[in-house]
């Protein structure tokens, strides 16, 4: 489970142990981690997923002592708020190697613990993508554009994979309040805001697309995935309304 030391991770190792499942936690902060796995048992593992080769050194250690994984969970991300005009150059390239490589690389490392567990039964990988996969929301320019990589990345992985016994799911939540998109306070629309949802949410959405099979699952259904069709039918129309919407000024370094 990468990304476990808050948010959607978080919630998310806690439901999956409550299921019976033993997690590997893993982020950057080793303090948040520790609380974390004294609270739910797991194990600890530091690792930046935006670096190649602390990836690979960390399938490394998991593989060593688990070589049959029977879920990886690709939710570590971080925000990217501000347009193409107004984004810090380095942002743009960092929101790509966390969000989109970050996951690319954990799999790889991963893929031999994955294949054992198929092998003896059955293995899933989530990608925690975002409907700004779906949807070039212009005020977070660089983010979308690394959702939207990371989306094709899953759809083409779980294509790859069809009859290898490791299912991949791609969940793709709207707005939810967490400590790196504090939406409550970042968005401008109170119509948007009126959407935000929480990270518990998003963590049963995850358990219930791999007990149930669900390939890609956007939560919560309405009025995101409506939005999503839009995109893919008229562009034009999505890009008016979207370009409308906007953080609030001074948000951008909000959260982490
Ligand atoms: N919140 C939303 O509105 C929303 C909507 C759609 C999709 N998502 C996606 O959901 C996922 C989880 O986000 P969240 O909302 O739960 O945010 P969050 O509370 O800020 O959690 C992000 C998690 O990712 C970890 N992380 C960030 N960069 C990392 C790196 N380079 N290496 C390792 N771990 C890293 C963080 O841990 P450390 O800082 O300790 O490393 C933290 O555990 C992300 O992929 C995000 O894009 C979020």
């Amino acid at each position: 489970m990468t990304g476990a030391s808050s948010g959607i991770g978080e919630e998310t190792a806690r439901l999956l142990t409550a299921k019976g499942w033993s997690c590997v936690l893993v982020a950057r902060r080793e303090d948040r981690l520790r609380v974390l796995a004294e609270e739910i048992g797991g194990e600890v593992e530091l690792c930046d997923i935006g670096d190649r080769d602390a990836v690979s050194a960390l399938g490394e250690r998991i593989l060593a002592r688990h070589p049959a994984i029977h879920l990886l969970v690709n939710n570590a991300g971080m925000p990217a708020r501000g347009t193409y005009l107004t984004v810090d150059p380095e942002l743009v390239e960092r929101v790509m190697d966390v969000n989109y490589h970050g996951g690319v690389w954990c799999t790889r490392a991963l893929m031999p613990g994955l294949q054992e567990a198929a092998s003896a039964g059955g293995a899933h990988v989530v990608n925690l993508v975002s409907v700004a996969g779906t949807v070039a929301f212009a005020p977070a320019g660089a983010y979308a554009a690394a959702k939207h990589a990371q989306l094709a990345y899953s759809r083409s992985l779980a294509a790859a994979l069809r009859g290898s016994g490791i299912s991949v799911h791609s969940v793709l939540p709207g707005f939810v309040e967490t400590e790196g998109f504090p939406q409550k306070n970042v968005l401008k629309s109170g119509l948007l805001r009126r959407f935000v949802i929480y990270p518990p949410r998003v963590a049963e959405a995850i358990l219930d697309a791999v007990e149930k099979g669900k390939r890609e699952v956007t939560v919560p259904w309405f009025p995101y995935r409506l939005i999503g069709i839009a995109q893919a039918v008229a562009p034009g129309v999505v890009a008016r309304f979207v370009g409308m919407s906007d953080y609030k000024r001074g948000t951008s370094r909000l959260g982490r």
